[in-house]
């Protein structure tokens, strides 16, 4: 049991959580974004953080803090709250990703988690080793170990009140992904940071990072935050809290700030390049394109930040009530159709489906939009799962029109794409009461096909007669050969 975390409700894998963070004194509402501080360049005031954007947890880099001797001194002497003035929960993150880049840091876990603890960070991080995507399994699983004995080493300390990370590493090898996060989960730290998936998102590889995200959540526990490791592009928060992560933190604000570029939930825009700005948010209500080109080098920068850390929390915030209503899969899909890395994204995660099923709640709100890939969301699977279990009479008549007013069937049940067969006392019932398009594409079609074939195989001995309105043979070829064909198109019904 993990008593700092509570999760309050679900959709899908993603879940609204409330973090405990006992040193700092508050209860973080997840998923949550922790905006990226450079303790050097303080691009938006962190006091303005709070009041202006609603943030309660920010994360830091105590190595830098650590190496830099006039911050130093000072984040020693008055504690990291007041140095940066912010009295929420404040991350801080160890050099690691300082290690990634340049091969080497001079600080161990014990020093650095020593240090961080030392300066008053609520939420600590050892030095786990980001391994890049692609190296091969021998190289994973040598840093793995080199991790695994960081999260030791960082278990060892007393921490007190201040809460700890176990990063979960092991490249682009989800089985590796899953031991990392099974050992993350029994070392008795407390919050499960996914790491190394930035150079995945640079490279726009969604798929991998729902992969990578997918196999280290089989091995963490169900109830164990996870945090995605400097994700917080708007575009991709959906998707990653489907997977299940429920923490992000974000540089890209600044960063990309820094050299013009625009955040938007379906991409980056470049400033240069556009003619409107297609948000509302407090700056761009303010701004034209041109007045915040001709704008002095520091003041665009903070201005640009400001709308992207905007445009963030307001994604974060539709994202947290899409789980709330039971529609993040659409949100999710929605944001899929504006990028194509997203799409497939998208579509890996849709491949996970057995472990979204797992946590998705049975009955949610009445309404999903279906298209071509939704065909295999979780609430389709489970309505086939369902039908192996009801009973049915010795003949029955599936139908993709409307039933024949006489007829010598023991029952007769309409197909409804991408359902398949409704049985009639389920038919007012979620998720059967979804709006379903009335010009079923193929995708579509075989999945109420793969329904037919479904009923048929788990009842043998029903007789099974399926009416299709001239459907293609590619998708017919589905069903076992005991299911009887009519074509409603060639006999004029
Ligand atoms: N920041 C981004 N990725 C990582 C990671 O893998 N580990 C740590 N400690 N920080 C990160
Ligand atoms: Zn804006």
């Amino acid at each position: 049991m993990r008593e700092q975390f509570e999760i309050r409700d679900h959709d899908g894998a993603g879940r609204l959580g409330r973090l405990a963070v006992p040193r700092a004194g508050v209860t973080v509402e997840t998923p949550a974004l922790l905006p990226v501080i450079n303790p050097n360049v303080l691009t938006i005031d962190t006091g303005r953080l709070q009041s202006t954007f609603g943030v309660d947890a920010l994360i830091t880099n105590s190595y830098i803090i650590h190496s830099t001797d006039r911050v130093r001194e000072r984040a020693l002497e008055e504690g990291l709250h007041d140095m940066l003035g912010f009295d929420g929960a404040i991350m801080t993150d160890s050099g690691s990703f300082q290690l990634a880049e340049y091969g080497d840091i001079d600080v161990t876990t014990a020093e650095i988690v020593e240090f961080q603890h030392a300066i008053g960070s609520d939420i600590a991080t050892p030095v786990d080793v980001p391994t890049p995507p692609d190296v091969d399994r021998d190289r994973a699983e040598a840093d793995l170990e080199t991790t695994e004995t960081a999260l030791a080493d960082a278990a060892a300390i007393d921490t007190g009140e201040m809460l700890v990370n176990a990063p979960v590493q092991g490249s682009t090898h989800p089985d590796l992904r899953e031991r990392a996060g099974r050992h993350a989960a029994a070392t008795g730290l407390d919050v499960f940071p996914i790491g190394a998936v930035v150079p995945l998102m640079n490279g726009y590889r969604y798929a991998d990072v729902v992969d990578v995200v997918m196999g280290a959540k089989r091995g963490l526990d169900p109830d164990c935050p996870v945090h995605l490791f400097g994700a917080g592009h708007p575009m991709m928060l959906a998707l990653a809290v489907a997977c299940g992560c429920d923490l992000f933190d974000s540089a890209a604000y600044a960063l990309m700030a820094r050299d013009g570029r625009y955040l938007t939930v379906s991409g980056t825009e470049h400033l240069e390049e556009l003619t409107y700005l297609p948000c509302s948010c407090p700056i761009c209500a303010e701004h034209t394109p041109a007045s915040l080109r001709d704008a002095e080098d520091a003041r665009r920068e903070r201005l640009l930040a400001e709308h992207n850390l905007h445009v963030t929390l307001e994604e974060l915030r539709r994202v947290k009530e899409a789980v709330r209503s039971g529609t993040l899969l659409e949100l999710v899909e929605r944001r899929a159709r504006g990028h194509p890395a997203m799409w497939d994204g998208y579509r890996a995660l849709l491949d996970h489906r057995d472990q979204l099923e797992a946590t998705d709640p049975v009955s949610k709100g009445t309404f999903f939009s279906l298209s071509a890939d939704s065909a295999r969301r979780p609430e389709i699977v489970r309505h086939h799962d369902r039908l192996g279990r009801l009973s049915v009479p010795e003949s029955l008549l599936l139908t993709v029109s409307k039933p024949p007013s006489d007829h010598d069937y023991d029952a007769v049940w309409r197909v409804r794409p991408p359902f398949g067969p409704i049985p009639p006392a389920l038919s007012e019932i979620y998720p059967l009461t979804a709006e379903t398009p009335s010009r079923p594409n193929a995708a579509l079609r075989r999945a109420a096909v793969d329904g037919v074939a479904r009923l048929a195989t788990d009842h043998p001995d029903t007789a099974i007669t399926f009416a299709h309105d001239g459907w293609e043979e590619t998708v017919l070829d589905r069903l076992p050969e005991s299911v009887a064909l009519e074509n409603l198109a060639t006999i004029g019904r």
